[in-house]
């Protein structure tokens, strides 16, 4: 029997079952087939006991050629099957650069952010910085050192929620003011702005809410005086509600500032000459202001014969809710998309 024709011709056939094989897969079968263990060619190594001494090494050498022309057809292929691979993925995956894109929803700044961050830039120009305190704060800060001791009756203006008898939710921006003033122990001049949230202990309605927002100012130097108080609060006011904006003080109470004013800015509706988003006064009240009572600035440290400042307080909702006519207090925290994309 010639085993060198036969092998031959079983090489001839692996190499049609290489071409033949469309994937990797199919490859290592053909290569299983011929070449492993118990493949077509390997087996006649083990016909070497059959044939004559002298043929062995023939024998040897064919089967070594026919497995080393496998292997390097099959290589042949296993290089074209990868290139292949690639140019698939290449021209599956490819990207048009050209064509438009997903528009991705990104969101946007919350309205009370929108009008901190206006107010914040207006009062950094005028040379402020920007003071921030705990939520939780002590009764101490809150309250005492505000001129607000324990029995009080203008502690019943602000129902709190306490967390011990001496912590609690802060029911304003205020106490920043006196860590501030407390912090500052150069007592170099006070120039700052504090937003932040704020808590009181109401039943959450059209015009309540437990929580809210606040921006705090507080100015101390040993010359500032209620001109300076109004005319910050004119350019305030103007920012806010336009630049035809008048304001006007009316004499109020606050146990921290005195004298004390309430705020009232010119309707920007009917520029003043009254409609019934101003009641017909003409006039709206935006926020409550004084020069810092002595009282605090002793508390603090500060003696009042060298020091004086101003404050003042306003309530973010309050301005949003007037520039844009918004009806219920609670439209700014229970985060209806609807609601919010109207300010984006
Ligand atoms: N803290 C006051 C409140 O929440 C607002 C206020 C009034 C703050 C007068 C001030 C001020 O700094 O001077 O009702």
């Amino acid at each position: 029997m010639d085993y060198g024709k036969e092998l031959m011709q079983h090489l001839t056939e692996a190499k049609q079952a290489i071409e033949k094989a469309g994937d990797n897969k199919s490859l290592q079968k053909v290569k299983n087939d011929y070449i492993s263990k118990n493949g077509i060619i390997s087996k006649y190594m083990r016909k070497m006991r059959d044939v004559p001494k002298d043929e062995k090494k023939l024998l040897g050498k064919a089967v070594n050629d026919a497995r080393e022309a496998f292997m390097k057809a099959y290589s042949k292929k296993q290089e074209a099957l990868r290139k292949e691979e690639i140019e698939r993925k290449l021209s599956e995956e490819a990207v048009d650069v050209t064509l438009p894109g997903k528009k991705l929803d990104t969101g946007h700044v919350h309205v009370l952010n929108q009008i901190i961050d206006e107010l914040t830039e207006l009062f950094i120009g005028l040379g402020y910085t920007v003071e921030e305190g705990p939520e939780i704060e002590t009764d101490e800060y809150n309250f005492e050192m505000l001129n607000l001791p324990k029995t009080h009756p203008a502690r019943d203006m602000q129902d709190t929620f306490y967390i011990t008898e001496e912590t609690l939710l802060r029911t304003h921006t205020s106490p920043v003011q006196i860590r501030t003033l407390l912090k500052n122990t150069m007592k170099k001049p006070i120039k700052i702005i504090c937003p932040g949230k704020v808590y009181r202990r109401d039943d959450d309605d059209q015009t309540h809410s437990h929580q809210f927002t606040q921006i705090e100012g507080l100015v101390v130097d040993e010359k500032t005086s209620l001109s300076d108080l109004k005319g910050t609060l004119l350019l305030m006011a103007r920012k806010m509600f336009g630049e035809e904006r008048q304001i006007r003080l009316r004499p109020s109470y606050f146990p921290f500032t005195e004298p004390s004013v309430e705020v009232d800015v010119s309707c920007y509706k009917c520029g003043g000459k009254g409609c019934s988003m101003c009641k017909h006064t003409g006039w709206i009240e935006v926020l409550g202001a004084g020069m810092v009572n002595n009282a605090v600035l002793e508390a603090a440290g500060y003696d009042p014969e060298n020091y004086q400042g101003f404050a003042f307080g306003v309530g973010i909702e309050r301005i949003a809710i007037l520039r844009y006519g918004i009806d219920d207090i609670r439209s700014f925290f229970t985060n209806d998309l609807r609601f919010n994309r109207q300010f984006r």
